[in-house]
């Protein structure tokens, strides 16, 4: 049978390498519709995990599949079975290091492990968000490297993923995917696969486009939040709400889509992707001046808010030293337990080095895990909402936040989502 024979017939083997927020849907979906899957993971943690049908992200309930897709899924740690796989998908983190370039340390890893097992006919396609040019030079000269061509022994093709952690409208089978193969043949053999999960393909002519396109719209919501965070200190200034600006503008039918200021960018794909194609561009001898820009103002909003908590706290005659924060949300984003990238953290490292005493509640991060960047916070406990504190700072729009009495608590709130919407006495807008 040939590779489009077992897509076709659901005989294929499937293969996800990085069991995370992207990975794992993609198994689920793979699975739902009738193939065997094989999860992939360095985390030997998650892979006990999913022996046991647990979940370790928040809002992918692994129970109420399980009936659906028992026996046609396993997860493992033996990269050996790569070989037994007909399509392998790579969903492995694109970091920054600490000089805020691409880290691609986890895509070559995975493709040179990939290269000990590969074999005539498979299908790879990089999901990884990247610059152009990773997949048909980077990853293509690590998998040729044991003999086998690409395009002509075994298929090599890029897809983005667009995942949305839980949105309600629009999950992974409703968002078209964008796909570029090396060749016609790649790109055939990579929609006729993903055409059995998603409502519809988008076949470019290459993978960098594919890898570009990814990195267009990443860029341009990074860009358009920067500006609104601009206007938002501009309008404040002002005596202007720019949350009413906004509902006003984004009734006009056409030409605007609507952005929503906040405390800075956070999770793991608007703060870091668009430096993947500032560093690429270099090469080029090429500035990429909006992305910067865009960077500069995001990363300045923790402090416009520290001003802000400061200046509340001046309100009612008290100031930031040794003052009681409770901050609200550790999330990047609202109802969801991720929080890489958050801008939260910064805030409250910014707030403790200015001598204030800061605890935090969030609902989907009972206690902060380990994690390279802010270790010192590893082991702190979500605290409950009162009044027992100097100031309330509300960072995530998680929904629980929205039914609460915050004029009761009768303590100065600064809120950077408009969850309060001017209800206490006590509110500042940051
Ligand atoms: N999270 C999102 O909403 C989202 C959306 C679009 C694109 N992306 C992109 O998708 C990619 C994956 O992101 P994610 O959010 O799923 O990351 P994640 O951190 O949630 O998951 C990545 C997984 O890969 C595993 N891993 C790391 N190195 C590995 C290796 N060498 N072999 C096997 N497994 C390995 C990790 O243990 C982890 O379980 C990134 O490039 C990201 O930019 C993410």
């Amino acid at each position: 049978m040939t590779l489009l024979e077992k897509i076709h017939s659901r005989t294929a083997r499937i293969g996800v390498i990085g069991l995370g927020y992207v990975g794992l849907p993609l198994v689920i979906e793979f699975c739902r519709a009738g193939f065997h899957v094989t999860g992939f993971d360095i985390d030997e943690k998650k892979i006990a995990s999913l022996g046991q049908w647990e979940s370790y992200i928040r809002h992918i309930d692994l129970s109420s599949v399980r009936q659906e897709i028992e026996g046609r899924f396993d997860a493992t740690a033996d990269f050996s079975k790569l070989a037994a796989m007909d399509c392998i998908i790579i969903c492995v983190p694109t970091p920054l290091n600490k000089n805020r370039e691409p880290d691609m340390r986890f895509v070559f890893d995975t493709t040179r492990t990939i290269a000990r097992y590969l074999r005539r006919e498979q299908l790879v396609v990089l999901e990884s968000t990247t610059y152009p040019g990773t997949t048909d030079q980077d990853v293509r000269e690590i998998l040729e490297a044991g003999g086998l061509t690409a395009g002509w022994d075994f298929h090599l093709a890029f897809s983005p993923e667009r995942e949305d952690p839980n949105n309600k409208d629009f999950g992974l089978g409703s968002i078209p995917k964008v796909v570029g193969g090396l060749t016609p043949a790649c790109l055939e053999a990579a929609t006729a696969m993903y055409k059995a999960i998603v409502k519809g393909t988008v076949p470019v002519s290459s993978p960098r486009v594919a890898e570009a396109a990814k990195l267009l719209e990443n860029i341009y919501r990074s860009v358009n939040i920067a500006l609104v965070n601009e206007l938002k200190m501009l309008f404040d200034r002002m005596g202007i709400d720019v949350w009413e600006v906004i509902e006003a503008a984004k009734t006009k039918p056409f030409g605007f889509q609507a952005f929503h200021p906040g405390p800075g960018l956070g999770g793991h794909c608007i703060p870091i992707d668009p430096f993947y194609l500032t560093w690429k561009a270099r090469e080029f001898d090429f500035h990429t001046r909006f992305i910067e820009l865009a960077g500069e103002i995001n990363t300045a909003m923790p402090d416009y808010v520290v001003l802000k908590v400061m200046k509340a706290l001046n309100a009612v005659g008290k100031h930031l030293q040794g003052s009681r924060i409770l901050l609200l949300g550790l999330a990047y984003k609202e109802n969801v337990d991720d929080d890489r990238e958050s801008p939260s953290y910064r805030l409250m490292e910014k707030l403790e080095e200015l001598g204030a005493v800061v605890s935090y509640n969030d609902p989907c991060i009972p206690v902060i895990r380990p994690s390279r960047e802010y270790a010192k916070f590893a082991g702190r406990r979500s605290q409950p909402i009162d009044g027992t504190c100097d100031l309330i700072l509300i960072a995530t729009a998680h929904a629980e936040y929205r039914e609460i009495d915050f004029a009761a608590l009768n303590v100065p709130i600064v809120d950077t989502r408009n969850v309060l919407r001017g209800k206490s006495p006590l509110f500042f807008k940051a």
